[in-house]
């Protein structure tokens, strides 16, 4: 649980690409219920298309490049205590953050990855789902350990897999439901 004392709940969200779940994020907290509001944002990727909510929406963001990587946490931590950031929020994040960096935050970092944890760990879910002739699919919003993908599940939506999905049907199915699920699980662990 994260203690809120009554104001909105700072947050950081970290992006690489389309930034669908960050313009998601950005309209949910600036609804009057939302326990959150988003301070920062840090793409690895200075043409990322998800960039463009940052700048129509007047937030701050930060391009790194997550290649030195040890040497750029350390800059971005600084900027996190500068910000009085309390959560970060990986949206379609693809780098690995450090151990040492997930310490630092521990308990703060959230993920939201597009399978039924601890299923489809990793890269390329959707094929491997429709490839396993899965009956379901769905996505998991779980806190970021150490360990890829593995973290405490905090809310979890299961969604139906369609015979005649493809990949990209599936993918923008489970979209949806991540669009409902994100928000509220960060409303879940603020106080
Ligand atoms: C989302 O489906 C998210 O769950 C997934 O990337 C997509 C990003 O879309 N994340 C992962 O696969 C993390 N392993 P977005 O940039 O439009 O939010």
């Amino acid at each position: 649980m994260i203690k809120s004392f009554g104001k909105k709940t700072k947050i950081a969200v970290f992006i690489s690409g389309r930034g669908s779940n960050l313009k998601n994020l950005i309209n949910h907290s600036k609804k009057k219920n939302s326990k959150f509001q988003i301070d920062l944002i840090i793409s690895n990727k200075k043409n990322a298309k998800g960039l463009i909510f940052a700048k129509k929406n007047n937030i701050n963001f930060k391009i790194f490049s997550f290649i030195k990587l040890l040497e750029e946490e350390v800059k971005i931590l600084d900027i996190l205590k500068k910000k009085k950031i309390k959560i970060i929020c990986l949206a379609g994040f693809m780098k690995i953050l450090s151990k040492n960096f997930i310490k630092k935050f521990n308990g703060k970092i959230l993920n939201i990855h597009p399978s039924l944890l601890p299923k489809y760990k990793g890269l390329n879910t959707h094929d491997r789902v429709l490839n396993n002739n899965d009956k379901y699919s769905g996505c998991t919003v779980h806190l970021v350990t150490g360990k890829l993908d593995s973290g405490k599940i905090i809310l979890q939506k299961k969604v139906k897999v369609f015979n005649h999905d493809t990949s990209k049907t599936l993918e923008k199915r489970i979209l949806k439901h991540e669009y409902l699920i994100y928000p509220k699980a960060l409303n879940l662990i603020i106080s």
